[in-house]
């Protein structure tokens, strides 16, 4: 059989690293793909840059356009990144009736549903593994592997960047821009690295996660995103004396008023394997009713594991290629027209555990009336701790772990507590989650 012609947009980290493994796997990768897949174009911005690649052979150019438009190529597999530009070719690719494999989450996240839309259209894949969790396979998981289970919640460590800080700070006290840059260095780093430590990037993930999990149309503009700046080495401490760890985590949870989809700083117990996910590892905790917990472990970002994900896309849609559009597996793990519009649930109705941290003058009944406010509100203590007095005056750090409580009557009560006299700076709050099978 003839080859399958690609091109590919974009030859950067993930790029270069998809020519990488075609060339060195290629046998193994036609004996399963049951044709060769052959490079015929790529796009870059500057021809004059030094590559991770070889590009002997194919034919280089510095309009994208030229490959969505090129009549004998086949797939298009865009890794320029951004939701912009690569929207423009994503779509005018489709139109043309190609196929096409991203790796990006950004484009998926908040253009997705417009994108499938076209694509089934004009009968067409539009294939996306490594745009969740790089090279890790866990939207073929979660599609089709659990496809007999209802999900119940995942959480996930889904941004190697952050991991990577919060890896390299615990462990080796290094600073947070150093190890960014170092992150940077490294490819792991999206190119705005504010979207890796803000959580941008993890709750474009986590968005793709969840339409595929419960099987609704993807919603990003709801999710609840708090980035990990605010990380300080006294929560690493203070979580650590408890039992706990913090992830930047991405968790989405079938709750009864609707979808709970947020990213923040969380504490899960140190026993839990996740919680030794460490530098640039990503890992999928998956909860569902007839399997139970499963998790999925890899790296997260990189030339080669991504790769992993852009060439296994690339072998489906290859396979694809001569299958009857309708009876494909569906973009979103389900139907298109069995889509459920559920609601995602505002962050101050979900339900969740605390770690709060706050000084307060050391004088007697300050803990007491700390804890009736709490009480008054309804919020139950799992654990209390008044720390040595703080070393800059007469006050004492007081940490406090919470049972589940819902976010607006904890809301309600830290104002309360905020406005104390005896309570000193702003309450330091981070989410608790137990990730317990149920
Ligand atoms: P890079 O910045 O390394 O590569 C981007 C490529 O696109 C470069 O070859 C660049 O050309 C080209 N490019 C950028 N802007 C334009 C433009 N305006 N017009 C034409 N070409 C352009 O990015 P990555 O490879 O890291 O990421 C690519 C995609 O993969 C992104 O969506 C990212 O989120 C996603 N991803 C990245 C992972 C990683 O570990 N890096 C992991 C998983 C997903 P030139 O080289 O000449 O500058
Ligand atoms: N910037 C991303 C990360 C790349 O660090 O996880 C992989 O999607």
């Amino acid at each position: 059989m003839e080859p399958v012609k690609i091109g590919i947009l974009g030859l950067g980290t993930v790029g270069g690293g998809t020519v990488n493994v075609l060339g060195r796997n290629a046998g193994e990768i036609t004996r399963r793909a049951g044709r060769a897949i052959n490079v015929h174009m790529a796009s870059v911005r500057s021809l004059d840059k030094p590559r991770i690649c070889d590009t002997e052979g194919m034919l280089l150019t510095t309009d994208p356009f030229e490959i969505v438009n090129a009549p004998d190529i086949d797939v298009v597999v865009e890794l320029i990144g951004g939701s912009t530009l690569a929207k423009d070719l994503v779509l005018s690719a489709i139109r043309q009736g190609k196929h096409v494999v991203t790796a990006n989450k950004a484009l998926i996240a908040e253009h997705g549903n417009e994108i499938f839309s076209a694509a089934q259209a004009q009968g067409v894949t539009v294939a996306f593994e490594a745009a969740v969790a790089g090279g890790i396979p866990v939207i073929k998981a979660l599609r089709e592997g659990l496809a007999g289970n209802t999900i119940k919640w995942l959480a996930g460590i889904i941004n190697g960047t952050s991991n990577f800080i919060l890896t390299e700070m615990r462990d080796k006290g290094r600073s947070f821009d150093d190890v960014l840059a170092e992150a940077q260095k490294l490819g792991y780093a999206e190119a705005d690295p504010t979207f890796d430590v803000e959580g941008i990037d993890a709750a474009h993930k986590l968005t793709i996660l969840a339409s595929i999990a419960f099987g609704i149309p993807l919603k990003f503009d709801q999710a609840y995103t708090e980035g990990m700046r605010e990380l300080t080495t006294q929560d690493v401490e203070d979580a650590a004396d408890l039992g706990f760890r913090i992830k930047h985590l991405g968790i989405a949870r079938r709750a009864a008023g609707g979808i709970e989809l947020r990213v923040h700083p969380t504490l899960i117990p140190e026993r839990r394997l996740i919680a030794n996910v460490d530098g640039v590892m990503n890992a999928i905790l998956v909860n569902a009713d007839a399997v139970g917990p499963t998790l999925y472990y890899g790296a997260g970002a990189g030339a080669e594991p991504t790769a992993s994900a852009v060439v296994a896309d690339l072998v489906d849609v290859v396979r694809a290629l001569t299958t009857d559009p309708e009876n494909r597996v569906p973009h979103l793990a389900f139907q298109a027209d069995a889509l459920e519009d559920i609601p995602v649930l505002p962050i101050e109705d979900v339900d969740t555990a605390y770690f709060l941290r706050l000084l307060a003058k050391d004088q007697p009944g300050v803990l007491a009336t700390v804890t009736k406010i709490l009480g008054e509100h309804g919020i139950s203590i799992e654990a209390i701790v008044q720390k040595a007095p703080h070393e800059h005056g007469d006050v004492v750090p007081i940490v406090i772990l919470t049972h589940n409580v819902i976010e607006k009557s904890l809301n309600s009560a830290l104002a309360e507590i905020a406005g104390l006299n005896e309570i000193q700076d702003s309450i330091k709050r981070i989410r608790v989650e137990y990730l317990e099978a149920d």
